[in-house]
């Protein structure tokens, strides 16, 4: 039995979908354990491309149970429509893969709302959110004033946490120019929803601790990445959750003691969507062959991904606060041809080079990136099967990047689909052995 934690070691988008769905085979329980509807993750099986927004990836493998904790934002409309979705694909076919934690707090319709109106009344100072209502849903949590899913299932306890959320909103939405909404409706068209999904909805910490219990294989999918994170990433552009891999714990109601293992998901050169800081980003024709190339562009949103060289700092920094014991290095292949390759090393500001990423919002903004250069190849590695099978440069590359972040790498990631992969060590099979493992 193990516990595994996913995350993503930059600004989301690395490829964590895929690398859950390949240790997916290994798991017998894999869970969502915060975000929502903001994710997007995208899973390639031979011809068939799956995005999925709050269903963990392992729902793609057959016999697995899946679960969304009590950490993650649920937008019930969308995952109505991420079920049907599935099922139409031959996914989901038995309706108990999916389990629902009860504590997960529901975005409602005003949170989204909110959000687009929020940024738009920011302007050019807006975060750039995904619009999927994330933040006004985690702030009501906070607040103390959030609908959670059991609730639903009481229409007196529903109805009366409505009038108590609603007025607030609607006199909000007023003010920043909108319309605002009618509580039958939303009463309404939420009971509807209720009988839906009833099916899926448990006390899901008990289950997961239970699967424990039994010694199963549990993988913790982390949704966004470290440096969008609320605490440690570049506040204020982040999402509104802690996405690193303590959260895995709290979004799904487990101790510390169940993880034996903290696995980061990094792209081989890094991508953002959305406003904030990024230093090695390249507004340049290289920066636009690495979008075309990398078929940059939202799973969620559609919106181009800014896309700029790898960087180490932040990489080394995701090693440090997630407590990552090795790296799965996704999209290799994106950057053969490329004559020249470029790694981040420090930032230099004000006649000064950092080698640790700041926490000063004004030196993440006007830095320089330090870099080192190597030399890039030239043939087509997407077909390797094993690590001795890419060009010397590329291998260089890997070892290069796994001295500078101090992370081995576990996974090597040629392509989108399943079978580009490396894979150099599999979690589940090495924790066996581990120490982690002692005592219990
Ligand atoms: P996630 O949010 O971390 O799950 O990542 P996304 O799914 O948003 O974005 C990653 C994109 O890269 C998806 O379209 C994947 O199909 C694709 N992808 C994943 N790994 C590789 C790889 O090694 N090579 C290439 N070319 N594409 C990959
Ligand atoms: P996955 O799980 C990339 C970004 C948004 C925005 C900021 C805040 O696919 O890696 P939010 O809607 O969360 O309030 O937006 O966070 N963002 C992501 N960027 N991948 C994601 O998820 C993201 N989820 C949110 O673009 O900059
Ligand atoms: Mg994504």
């Amino acid at each position: 039995m193990a516990g595994v934690v996913i995350v993503g070691t930059q600004w989301g988008d690395e490829g964590k979908g895929k690398i859950v769905d390949i240790l997916a085979s290994s798991a017998d329980l894999i869970v969502r354990f915060q975000g929502g509807s903001n994710a997007g993750h995208t899973v390639v099986i031979g011809d068939k491309k799956v995005i999925l927004h709050q269903i963990p990836s392992g729902i793609l493998s057959p016999r697995k149970k899946c679960i969304i904790g009590n950490g993650v934002v649920l937008d019930l409309e969308q995952l109505l429509k991420e079920i049907s979705d599935l099922k139409s694909q031959g996914y989901m076919k038995d309706d108990n893969a999916l389990l629902i934690s009860e504590e997960a707090q529901l975005v409602m319709p005003y949170h989204k709302k909110l959000d687009v109106a929020r940024e738009k009344a920011r302007g050019k100072g807006k975060i750039g959110t995904t619009g999927r209502g994330i933040g006004p849903a985690y702030e009501d949590k906070v607040a103390r004033v959030g609908i959670r899913l059991i609730d639903i299932f009481d229409p007196e306890v529903f109805r009366s946490k409505l009038e108590q959320a609603l007025p607030e909103k609607n006199w909000y939405l007023t003010r920043l120019g909108e319309e605002g909404f009618d509580l039958d409706a939303i009463f309404q068209s939420f009971r509807e929803m209720a009988s839906k999904i009833k099916k899926h909805v448990a006390n899901t910490s008990l289950v997961v601790n239970e699967g424990f219990r039994k010694k199963k294989n549990v993988l913790l999918e982390g949704a966004q990445g470290t440096m969008l994170d609320v605490d440690h990433g570049t506040y204020p552009f982040v999402t509104s959750s802690n996405t690193v891999a303590a959260q895995a714990c709290t979004g799904s109601g487990i101790g510390p003691t169940m993880i034996d293992r903290v696995i980061g998901v990094s792209k081989a050169y890094t991508t953002r969507v959305g406003g904030g800081p990024f230093p090695t980003e390249l507004n340049d024709e290289t920066g636009e062959r690495l979008r075309e190339k990398g078929g940059e562009y939202g799973a969620t949103t559609g919106r181009p991904r800014r896309c700029g060289w790898f960087d180490a700092l932040v990489v080394r920094y995701a090693v440090r606060v997630n407590g990552i014991d090795s790296i799965a290095l996704t999209k290799l292949d994106v950057l053969n041809g490329f004559s020249t390759l470029k790694i981040c090393t420090g930032y230099r500001f004000r006649g000064k080079t950092y080698s640790e990423v700041p926490s000063s919002l004004r030196i993440w903004q006007e830095c320089k990136p330090v870099y080192e250069e190597m030399d890039g190849w030239s043939e087509d590695i997407s077909a390797a099967r094993e690590v001795e099978k890419l060009p010397r440069n590329a291998k260089r590359y890997v070892r290069e990047i796994e001295k500078l972040i101090g992370a081995k790498i576990m996974l090597v990631s040629i392509g989108n689909e399943r079978k580009q992969t490396i894979l150099l060590e599999n979690p589940f099979k090495k924790v066996h052995t581990g120490k982690a493992k002692k005592g219990r």
